[in-house]
This record gives C-alpha cells, sequence and structure tokens, in this order.
C-alpha cells in the first residue's frame, strides 16, 4: 500500500500556510508522498492514509474552515490517522500557551469522534499593517489585547521541523501494519 499523506491548512493571512509547506516538506523528506491543499479544497480523502490538519485560532476558536473540514469528512477521518496543529500564541508567555492549548482543546472536543495521534500549537504571527475588516477594527477598540501591540512572528521553525519528523517516524510504522 502507498503511503499518501494529506496536509490541509485553513490560514487568514498566511502564516498557518507557511508552516504547512514546513511540515509537508518534513515529510516529504523523510520519504511519505505528501500533498499539500486548502482545507476548503479538499473534495475527499479516500487517496489518503493519513491526514495532517493545521488551523490558526480566532477569536478562541479553530478558523472556519478547520470546522467545517471535521464536520464534513467525519466519517473518512474516523477511519485515518490524524494529527492537529493550531497557531496562536504572540508572546513566549506561559499562560498564552497554556490558553491556546486550551481553546484549542476546547474546539476539538466539539468533536468527540476524533482522536488524533498527535496534537501541536506553535506560535504565531502578527502583522497589524496587513489586517483585513473586521481584524483591523478588532486591534483598535480601546479594550482589545491587541491594540497598539507590535508586529512579531514566534514561529519556532526547529521546533515545527521537529514535530514533521517525529511524526513521519509515528506514521510509517502505524501505516505499514
Ligand atoms: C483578530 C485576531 C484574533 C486572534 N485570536 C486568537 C485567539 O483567540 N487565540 C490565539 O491563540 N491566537 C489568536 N490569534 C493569533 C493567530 O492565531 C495568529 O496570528 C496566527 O499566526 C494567524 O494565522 P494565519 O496567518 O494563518 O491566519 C488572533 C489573531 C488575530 C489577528
Amino acid at each position: 500500500m502507498q503511503i499518501k499523506v494529506l496536509v490541509a491548512y485553513a490560514s487568514k493571512y498566511g502564516s498557518t500556510q507557511e508552516v504547512a509547506e514546513a511540515i509537508a516538506a518534513t515529510l516529504r523528506e523523510s520519504g511519505l508522498v505528501v500533498d499539500l491543499e486548502p482545507m476548503r479544497e479538499v473534495k475527499a480523502l479516500e487517496e489518503y492514509t493519513a491526514v495532517v490538519l493545521g488551523a490558526p485560532l480566532y477569536m478562541l476558536h479553530l478558523h472556519k474552515d478547520a470546522r467545517g473540514f471535521l464536520s464534513k469528512h467525519c466519517e473518512a477521518l474516523t477511519g485515518l490517522p490524524v494529527a492537529i496543529f493550531a497557531l496562536g500564541p504572540f508572546h513566549d508567555e506561559e499562560e498564552e500557551w497554556k490558553e491556546a492549548r486550551e481553546q484549542l482543546d476546547k474546539e476539538l472536543a466539539k468533536f468527540p469522534w476524533l482522536t488524533p495521534i498527535a496534537i501541536e500549537i506553535f506560535g504565531g504571527k502578527f502583522d497589524p499593517a496587513k489586517l483585513r475588516f473586521p481584524d483591523n477594527l478588532l486591534a483598535i477598540l480601546p479594550a482589545s489585547p491587541l491594540r497598539k501591540m507590535p508586529a512579531s512572528d514566534i514561529r519556532d521553525w526547529t521546533a515545527i521541523h521537529a514535530w514533521a519528523s517525529n511524526l513521519a517516524t509515528q506514521l510509517q510504522p502505524a501505516l505499514a501494519q
């Protein structure tokens, strides 16, 4: 059986897409055949033996494309190894990472049939100059935590490659069975 992995992502401003690209590249370097697609363009999962899903957190929720993808492909995903990553935190502060993980866990609990083989949070990217409506308005509201927040990018590429590399090791024996 050929091992073919789908890396599907949701992204508003591109930072999750870049992480998905890096993960796909690492999985390929590990010998896996990988397709990389935006979640909303994925029609069916029949040809895949494993799925990696990546989405950012927005306003305490997973990007809506990810929630839609999980609902739409519930049946097919139930029979496949699924790994999930989410982007969120802007600062290397324990509390922020804890909150992001809680947000992700709460979102995933809405899909009780889902039993991922790996779940990870990566740091996110914030560029106030690029925000579009309504995010640009949210970022200027007096009570917003984003107000006057400087641009940042705390994506840790070493951690991202290491996660993908571990995942490849995990998938190979799981798929060979
Ligand atoms: C308006 C807005 C709301 C956000 N809300 C959250 C949130 O609730 N939790 C979190 O951990 N990160 C939050 N983030 C951070 C994003 O998840 C992070 O910027 C991510 O890298 C964006 O991914 P994208 O470039 O693929 O869209 C928010 C960012 C913006 C701009």
